[in-house]
């Protein structure tokens, strides 16, 4: 199935989850009947995937725009010049990867990103794939029983797995990818279990398990089995779509409503990504 839009995009869906190719378009140069399609495509599918552009770290700045302002990772530095632009980078002899595990990007802060928009620059020639999971639909799959007890639930959020005193970035050798260690990674930031969709009004499970801690107001071994239940569920493969890249691929995903996965199974192999992020707005 391909759509067609008025500006001549055309959308054609990757999976029955979530996910959707667009071709007929520069985005070095999409109009603006063009973003506009592209916005409601975003919306309807989440997850957006374009093929065979070409963009420099200010052409990628300057689309990723159209979305909003643009967020600078409080915890990565990123390229000289063009500081909300961050290298993702995995040499030939690195073997852990940035983003090996489904996460969403920066629910730690209290205004998380709108979405994060990803362009390859290098990928293997197998392997490196993205994941992408519909939050959506998970808590749509939810029993009505469940529904009712994670909707007034509020969860803890910190960067701290990652970036605090004894987290990820300072256990684990990320190589060519520079991760600040900081105490700030160890504050706190709460959000609802489940967000509305500023735009969509679609409800969404909101919780990840490198950035959410805890529930609130539940005892560790409740919220430890809680959360527990709700990320493996929210990682069934029914709720997913898989990108593969090629060079000149930019895949925009939408961070209030999936989590994604970037795989790690193409050892001695070289893969570079540049990522801009667009802020969000506080959780609601
Ligand atoms: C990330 O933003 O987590 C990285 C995703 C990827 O490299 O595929």
């Amino acid at each position: 199935m391909t759509i067609a839009t008025d500006s001549n995009l055309l959308i054609k869906p990757i999976a029955g989850a979530l996910g959707a190719e667009i071709s007929g378009v520069d985005l070095a140069t999409a109009s603006q009947p063009q973003i506009h399609a592209i916005r409601e495509a975003f919306n309807a599918y989440h997850v957006l995937v374009f093929r065979e552009q070409l963009l420099s770290p200010p052409q990628q700045k300057q689309f990723a725009e159209q979305f909003g302002s643009l967020e600078t990772h409080p915890y990565i530095n990123g390229l000289e010049g063009d500081p909300e632009v961050v290298a993702i980078i995995k040499e030939r002899d690195e073997k852990i990867n940035f983003g090996g595990g489904w996460h969403t990007d920066m629910s730690f802060l209290p205004r998380p990103p709108l979405g994060s928009l990803l362009y390859a620059l290098e990928v293997p020639e197998f392997g490196g794939d993205t994941l992408f999971s519909n939050q959506h639909a998970a808590y749509m799959a939810l029993s009505d029983t469940m529904k009712a007890i994670v909707d007034d639930l509020v969860g803890v959020h910190s960067a701290a797995s990652q970036y605090g005193r004894g987290g990820d970035s300072e256990k684990r050798n990320y190589g060519s990818m520079s991760l600040e260690v900081s105490d700030r990674a160890h504050q706190l930031a709460e959000h609802p279990v489940v967000r509305t969709h500023p735009e969509s009004n679609l409800r969404a499970l909101y919780v990840n398990r490198p950035f959410t801690e805890s529930i609130k107001g539940m005892r560790k071994p409740e919220s430890d089995a809680l959360l527990k239940f709700l990320c493996r569920h929210c990682e069934q493969e029914r709720f997913t779509c898989r990108v593969k890249w090629e060079v000149g691929t930019l895949t925009m995903w939408d961070n209030r409503i999936v989590q994604h996965y970037a795989l790690n199974d193409y050892q001695g192999q070289r893969r570079h990504m540049n990522r801009v992020t667009v802020e969000g707005d506080t959780p609601r």
